[in-house]
């Protein structure tokens, strides 16, 4: 890093793509939200986006806090151990003034890269998301997770946790959302449940259509998503392909600064010749610090471009804490998708 490594081989990258492009700013739709879970804002950016307005943001890790405030100054964040416990909190006094609330309870319960212990394990906060909506009874919620919880093998604790308590105030939809399908270069899929508590509105409502198609699958009259080494600036291969899935953050081994999620994965990224560990805090960083096998090293605004993330989207911490927040989030242009489709359901 001081130099006295190799010599450094490829050219400071200039990104060719920008994901505020797939978010185009619409106008305040009159709608307010509070953000539960808030990360380091992905969905936050979104609903943004798309119009809403922020009332609250719920957030244990200072850090993704810091984010938040770093990102919107004007925004109303509680984070830390305290006043982000979104445990601590009694939603009651909002009753009436929100129209919606949003978040993504943590994944690791349900994912396929852990126990998938579900209720059985203490960071399970999808009671907590559930006591937020009764004591507040928003127009509509939204809440996001690892789609591995609409699989067969959390049926019986999505009915018995999420719909039941839910289902008797709201019509729910559970819908399964790719990120490269919303322009993101990236393989991510996701699942969000809308709820709508007013049955016309639930009928007006139609769930995000793909924007984008895969780069090299067929024709089917939607733009190619852009693929990483376009994305990034990166020299042409005469190959390019969309990222495999980044790394959920902040749960594997600790202070990890590497994107990977399985082997496949790492396949994946050699193929694109770009070396997805150790990733820098930034792109002088990333040129100086040569990788063993002399693939292109990420930095932190490149794995934000690959999220979905303005380039320039402040995260704050240690580098592993970036990246932590980077891969916990939704990726903005999925969370505008999502977004612009509820508030369309409202606006008919
Ligand atoms: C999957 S991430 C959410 C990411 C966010 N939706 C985004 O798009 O960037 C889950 C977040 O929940 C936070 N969290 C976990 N337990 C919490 C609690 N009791 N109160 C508030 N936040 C909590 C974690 O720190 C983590 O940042």
């Amino acid at each position: 890093m001081a130099g006295r490594g190799p010599e450094p081989l490829h050219e400071i990258n200039s990104p060719r793509y920008d994901p505020l492009d797939l978010m185009p700013q619409l106008p305040a739709n009159g709608l307010n939200t509070l953000s539960l879970f808030s990360g380091g804002g992905g969905l936050d950016l979104g609903f943004d986006r798309a119009g809403f307005t922020h009332e609250g943001s719920w957030e244990l890790l200072p850090f993704a806090g810091d984010t938040l405030r770093a990102a919107r100054p004007e925004w109303n964040v509680h984070s830390g151990l305290e006043d982000g416990d979104v445990r601590n909190k009694d939603w009651r006094p909002f009753r009436g003034n929100v129209a919606l609330i949003h978040g993504g309870p943590p994944c690791q319960p349900f994912s396929s890269a852990g126990k998938q212990r579900g209720a059985a394990d203490p960071r399970d906060m999808w009671p907590e998301f559930v006591r937020a909506v009764l004591e507040v009874k928003p127009e509509a919620f939204l809440a996001e997770n690892v789609a591995a919880l609409a699989s067969n093998t959390f049926k019986d604790y999505v009915q018995q946790t999420i719909l039941e308590p839910l289902g008797r105030h709201y019509t729910i939809t559970p819908v399964i959302l790719q990120a490269h399908e919303h322009g993101v270069p990236q393989m991510r899929r996701r699942v969000f449940f809308f709820g709508f508590r007013n049955k016309k509105v639930a009928g007006r409502w139609d769930a995000p259509r793909p924007r984008f198609r895969k780069p090299g699958s067929k024709a089917n009259g939607l733009p190619e998503t852009i693929g990483v080494r376009n994305a990034l600036g990166l020299s042409d291969l005469g190959f390019d392909d969309i990222s495999p899935t980044i790394r959920s953050g902040l749960s594997g081994p600790r202070h990890t600064t590497s994107i990977l999620s399985s082997v496949s994965a790492q396949r994946r990224f050699a193929a694109l010749e770009v070396w997805p560990n150790g990733v820098a805090a930034n792109r002088d960083a990333a040129r100086a610090f040569v990788a063993k096998n002399g693939h292109f090293r990420l930095s932190v605004p490149d794995v934000a471009l690959l999220q979905g993330f303005p380039e320039d989207w402040p995260f704050q911490g240690a580098v592993y804490m970036q990246i932590g927040q980077i891969g916990n989030s939704v990726a903005p242009p999925v969370g505008y998708s999502v977004a612009a489709s509820i508030a369309e359901a409202f606006s008919r």
